[in-house]
């Protein structure tokens, strides 16, 4: 199955290393990412679960709840994340799905046959209070993930969730931001008291509210 944007996160109840976890119940009205890693016990993974618990604070603080998935049982992923603890210096303190029939990487489609048959590639989902997709990446098994990206485009998300802007390329949060196309240049003003900038009448800028 495709997921896209503004799709609704297909729901679905599977193992964990914290338990039988259905998707839904778990996340509530939180943000939530879900992302997939090959398989169990691979260098490229290694680094980036523990990469993602030490930001564990961060997700925290954005109202972001995380889930890992790979397709390895769940008495396997207990097993590499004492390695994971070992290498990395962290515990790996969110759930990772054990998905050894492909029900949910089959539901997200984290199985590209012509990439490999039986290993995901390196998706990411961000998923809406509402259970909407907001975003998804693919990278392909030799990629590692840059998740101070995702931690950018999170803020971006939530800012673009909350008022209507738009961010530019390369943008940090505090930046100045872009008026939504939606709204006119009168009525930006009035909604945002520290100022518009207007570039091209399609391109008008106010600092982040
Ligand atoms: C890795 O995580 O290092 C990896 C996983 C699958 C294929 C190649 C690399």
């Amino acid at each position: 199955m495709t997921v896209r944007i503004g799709d609704d996160a297909p729901n679905f109840t599977a193992e964990t290393t914290q338990g039988r976890v259905n998707f839904y119940d778990w996340k509530g009205n939180s943000w939530a990412i879900l992302f997939s890693h090959p398989r169990d016990f691979t260098p490229v993974c290694t680094t980036e679960l523990g990469t993602v618990a030490k930001l564990m604070p961060e997700f925290a603080a954005r109202n972001t709840k995380v889930i890992g998935l790979s397709v390895d049982p769940v008495e396997s992923h207990h097993t590499w994340e004492k390695d994971i603890g070992e290498v990395m210096g962290t515990a790996v303190n969110f759930p990772m799905i054990a998905d050894p029939d492909r029900t949910v990487s089959t539901l997200y489609d984290m199985i590209h046959p012509n990439a490999s048959d039986t290993a995901t590639v390196r998706s990411v989902f961000i998923i809406g209070p509402d259970n909407k997709v907001k975003l998804s990446l693919t990278y392909p098994a030799s990629a590692g993930r840059n998740f101070d990206e995702v931690m950018r485009v999170l803020d971006a998300l939530q800012l673009s969730a909350k008022f209507p802007v738009a961010t530019p390329a390369n943008w940090r949060p505090g930046q100045d931001v872009i008026v939504a196309l939606s709204m006119s240049t009168e009525e930006a003003r009035a909604k945002f008291p520290k100022g518009v900038t207007e570039v091209k009448s399609y391109l008008r800028t106010t600092p982040n509210p």
